[in-house]
């Protein structure tokens, strides 16, 4: 796995201080929340992220997990709910967490999805953003870093499934890149 990575873009050290910081946040947002917090993660590319970030929050949580499937800029193949594990979120102080924010297809289609379930409140939550593609309108309430509009993998996000262990954000070398990357 290592022969195949060019550069690391965020060390793990960064990503584990900036995680610290972003935890913060999210205490004092939800702090005092009598019901706690429901986090709903977008899988699988925010499985490590979401790991880490909910084990530094100090309130009380629950956890939602939805799977979407993306082609990526594809018109006639648009972002999809695949799964759901159904955690009730009406009523309820919602924080929709994700690796990373590209197009915001993803993003969208799953605020659309839990606005429509009636929550109390509802923000979001990237680890990464890549400014230059991200949609204006579409503003996550937390970053972890804005990125430059390169591929990138480690920490949960993959290529073709793969790299997801890889602990630091990284570019893979020339030609293993992809031009064309269906994902969920
Ligand atoms: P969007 O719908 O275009 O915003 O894409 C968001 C989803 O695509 C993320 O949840 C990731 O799973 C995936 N994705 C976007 N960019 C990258 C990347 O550079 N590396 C790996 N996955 C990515
Ligand atoms: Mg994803």
């Amino acid at each position: 796995m290592q022969a195949d990575i060019d550069r690391i873009i965020v060390s793990r050290d960064r990503i584990a201080a900036r995680i610290r910081e972003m935890a913060d946040a999210v205490g004092e947002w939800y702090g005092n929340s009598e019901q706690g917090l429901i986090i709903v993660a977008i899988l699988s590319g925010a499985i490590i992220f979401v790991a880490d970030l909910i084990r530094r929050l100090p309130m009380k949580m629950k956890i939602g997990l939805i799977t979407v499937s993306s082609y990526h800029g594809s018109r006639s193949r648009p972002a999809q709910i695949v799964y759901s594990s159904h955690v009730d979120v009406t009523g309820r102080d919602v924080l929709i967490v994700d690796d990373i924010l590209d197009t915001g297809q993803t993003l969208r289609l799953v605020l659309a999805e839990l606005a429509r379930q009636g929550p109390a409140s509802l923000r979001t939550c990237v680890l990464l953003r890549k400014p230059d593609k991200a949609p204006p309108d579409l503003k996550p309430d937390l970053v972890g870093f804005d990125v430059e509009d390169v591929f990138v993998v480690g920490y949960g996000l993959d290529y073709n499934g793969h790299y997801r262990n890889f602990p630091d954000i990284a570019v893979l070398k020339p030609g293993l890149c992809p031009t064309y990357r269906p994902m969920v």
